[in-house]
């Protein structure tokens, strides 16, 4: 049955109802629907807008409908959405009375409200993932306290560091994006029941009750915005995307320092692929399948921008394009969040290669114009003596590690005999002992504050 068919005289052609109904997608809302009815008519009935019996009988045949769904008893089938689908079950069950449950409200304001419970959930879902991937890479961090890799800025050698930093700088990514999508569950945590189709309703309804009831913080304050508004929607997809590009960039960094080139790292074999045709090939098929389902994240957001761009208010039916891109998205979105925490902990670090890494290219310069600036020359004047040494070493075939001390008091007597040590790449990561910076001394702190502010959530 339709909800809608007393005004019609015939009855909708196939292909409308196939190009219109929801159900294919928005079935996923059947615990936020029948959630959501269950404090609807629990609110009518404590108001007197229906008697307390009759929400007492919607409230059990509600509560059967969703026990029969859970178990795989009611399959979700033959109606125009969600909605349609549970009022038409609750009318089948308990008769006429359940043709009350709909009073003072409307699908529009019912399908916000569903989703906003749904997204609730999506949210604290994507917390977890969040907490996971971070305390693996917490994990990831300590085991890199011991170990010193080469910094790189436009992808060049740039300075040595402690390997632990590289994992705790995506912690931090991950720990705003855990921050973020906090502050977006409480904004979604508005509540549009009770706005109606549009204009609120003439029943004495109380929406503190229903909003109580249903964990949200308050009724919303404009039925108009109410229904129509999908900024929830846009926000959850934006935290989303914001989360991919931060896998993207780890995905990117993990790609290249398990090539053969760079060959920091080594994912397992459990967790690598293989070639048809070459094989000597090991490929990184996860980081790189996490890299590609970005943009399609990505186009999520977009789309719902674009649909609620230029949409005049209040309810549309271009808002039942919300549902399936924030489905996908959080799909893609939270396998790759868990498949990167089980990936992480199966990375074995080369240590060796990553000291000469750390310490080739001249990447230990910056502490040899530290050096003599530390000594009283002038930093502009450090800069340039370590320029024409880096040269010297170049045309001498020499690095700033096999230079002797008497090769340095060539270029200034301000050098001593501890240059030598000075320049070794554990020394100069773990010289970097400004508060955030890339010492082992460092990252073990930025380690017990990350863990600390993890707490919170
Ligand atoms: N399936 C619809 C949606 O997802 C439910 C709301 C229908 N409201 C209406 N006025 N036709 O948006």
């Amino acid at each position: 049955m339709k909800l809608w068919e007393g005004r019609f005289d015939e009855p909708a052609a196939k292909s409308l109802e196939q190009f219109n109904d929801s159900l294919p997608f928005d079935y996923r809302l059947w615990r936020a629907d029948i959630i959501g009815s269950l404090a609807h008519a629990e609110m009518l009935g404590g108001c007197g807008i229906i008697a307390a019996e009759e929400a007492e009988k919607i409230k059990d045949g509600l509560e059967s409908i969703y026990a029969d769904i859970e178990s795989g008893k009611l399959k979700i089938e033959g109606a125009e959405d969600i909605h349609s689908f549970v009022e038409n079950q609750l009318v089948t069950r308990i008769g006429d009375v359940g043709k009350k449950l709909h009073t003072a409200r409307s699908r529009n304001d019912q399908v916000a409200t569903d989703f906003r419970i749904y997204v609730s959930g999506a949210h604290a879902e994507l917390q977890a993932n969040l907490k996971r991937l971070i305390s693996s890479l917490l994990d990831m961090a300590e085991r890199g306290l011991k170990y010193i890799m080469p910094g790189y800025t436009h992808l060049r050698k740039a300075q040595p560091m402690c390997a632990g930093h590289f994992f705790n700088a995506y912690s931090e990514m991950f720990l705003r994006d855990l921050e973020r999508s906090a502050q977006s569950a409480e904004r979604c945590a508005i509540l549009p029941l009770g706005s109606g189709a549009l204009a609120g309703t003439s029943y004495p309804i109380d929406r503190r009750v229903t909003a109580e009831r249903l964990g949200f913080k308050a009724p919303c304050e404009n039925s108009l915005d109410g229904v129509s508004d999908r900024d929830f929607v846009a926000e959850y997809l934006f935290d989303c995307s914001l989360a991919m590009a931060h896998l993207s960039r780890l995905c990117e960094d993990i790609i290249l320092y398990t090539t053969e080139e760079f060959g920091f790292f080594e994912i397992s074999d459990r967790y690598s692929t293989g070639s048809s045709i070459m094989p000597q090939k090991k490929n990184p098929d996860i980081p790189e399948l996490i890299r590609g389902k970005t943009g399609r994240v990505y186009g999520h957001l977009v789309a719902i921008l674009t649909t609620i761009k230029a949409l005049p208010l209040a309810y549309n039916k271009d808002l039942q394009e919300d549902k399936e891109g924030l489905f996908d998205a959080q799909l893609q979105v939270n396998s790759c969040l868990s498949i990167m925490a089980e990936m992480l902990p199966e990375i074995s670090f080369r240590g060796a290669k990553m000291k000469k890494a750390a310490e080739g290219e001249f990447c230990c310069a910056t502490d040899v114009a530290d050096y003599l600036a530390k000594k009283g020359m002038p930093f502009r004047d450090a800069h340039s003596t370590t320029g024409k040494i880096v040269r010297y070493c170049i045309s001498e075939g020499k690095t700033l590690q096999s230079m002797t001390a008497e090769d340095y008091k060539k270029f200034s007597p301000l050098f001593g005999d501890d240059i030598t040590e000075a320049v070794k790449g554990k020394a100069c990561a773990d010289a970097r002992t400004s508060y955030g910076g890339a010492a082992a001394s460092c990252v073990k702190a930025n380690i017990r504050s990350l863990k600390k502010r993890l707490k919170k959530y």
